[in-house]
């Protein structure tokens, strides 16, 4: 069964709100990185960067998805073997939209983490001031479940190994400055890229179709060019 790999960026939830780091008014304009998202920065100042998730955790709750999540939605529905949905963003407008099993490399937002025993709890929106003691271990050391920069991802293992048996690769919304895009796309028969514009980390030669358009402008024509690949496999194995 042919795998469809799509692997996408803060862009893909930039028309529902979502703010991108990179862009313009991206987040990474108005934060120090390494302030409000790296291990050091956490260990520095604990409150600073609990705050700073817990606004990006409140702006979540009136955040819809878009034709583009909703594209990904509705073809892992007509494919359900074939599409494997990865994305850097720890937003839940995939899981909004439908969509099921989205692994979150970077982790999620709605979600919190003991650091003494590792267990994980769902939160919604609400501040972690309000759900600060472990349900299991009863410490008081609960954390965003996001991944900062210093931080292991444990999910990059899956993503290499969701890559080898990758056969198309659609990559939209990251301008590549975290995950190498353009390495991947080497890896895989087909790749399709869709971002705003060019971006310097990424290598567009790699790629076998780029569309500079919005993702909901785009998806359309990613839709087609998915539906068409995978029907040409189906066809292949019914005759
Ligand atoms: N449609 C399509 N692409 C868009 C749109 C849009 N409407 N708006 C912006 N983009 C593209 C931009 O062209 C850019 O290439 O989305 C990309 C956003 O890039 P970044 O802001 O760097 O976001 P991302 O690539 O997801 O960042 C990767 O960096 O800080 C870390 O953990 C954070 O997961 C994040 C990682």
């Amino acid at each position: 069964m042919k795998k469809v790999l799509f692997l996408t960026g803060a862009g893909i939830s930039a028309e529902s709100g979502i703010r991108t780091f990179r862009d313009g008014n991206g987040l990474w304009h108005e934060h120090n990185i390494m302030e409000v998202c790296s291990d050091i920065g956490f260990m520095t100042n604990r409150t600073k960067v609990l705050n700073f998730y817990d606004d990006r955790r409140a702006d979540l709750a009136d955040k819809i998805p878009n034709a583009a999540h909703q594209m990904i939605a509705d073809l892992q529905r007509e494919f359900p073997k074939s599409i494997v949905n990865i994305t850097q963003n720890v937003d839940d407008l995939f899981e909004k939209a439908g969509c099921k099993k989205t692994i979150h490399l970077h982790g999620e937002l709605t979600k919190i983490q003991c650091e003494s025993c590792g267990y994980i709890k769902s939160i919604g929106y609400d501040a972690i001031g309000d759900h600060s003691i472990c349900p299991f271990c009863k410490k008081e050391e609960m954390r965003h479940f996001v991944v900062m920069f210093g931080e292991q991802a444990p999910e990059y293992e899956t993503l290499a190994q969701m890559l080898e048996e990758t056969k198309l690769l659609v990559v939209i919304g990251t301008s590549g400055e975290v995950l190498p895009v353009d390495d991947f796309a080497g890896e895989v028969p087909y790749a399709i890229l869709n971002n705003l514009e060019p971006s310097d980390a990424i290598e567009e030669e790699c790629f076998s179709l780029v569309i500079h358009k919005k993702a909901t402008e785009a998806c359309h024509e990613i839709a087609q060019t998915v539906r068409s690949f995978l029907q040409t496999e189906q066809t292949k194995v019914e005759q």
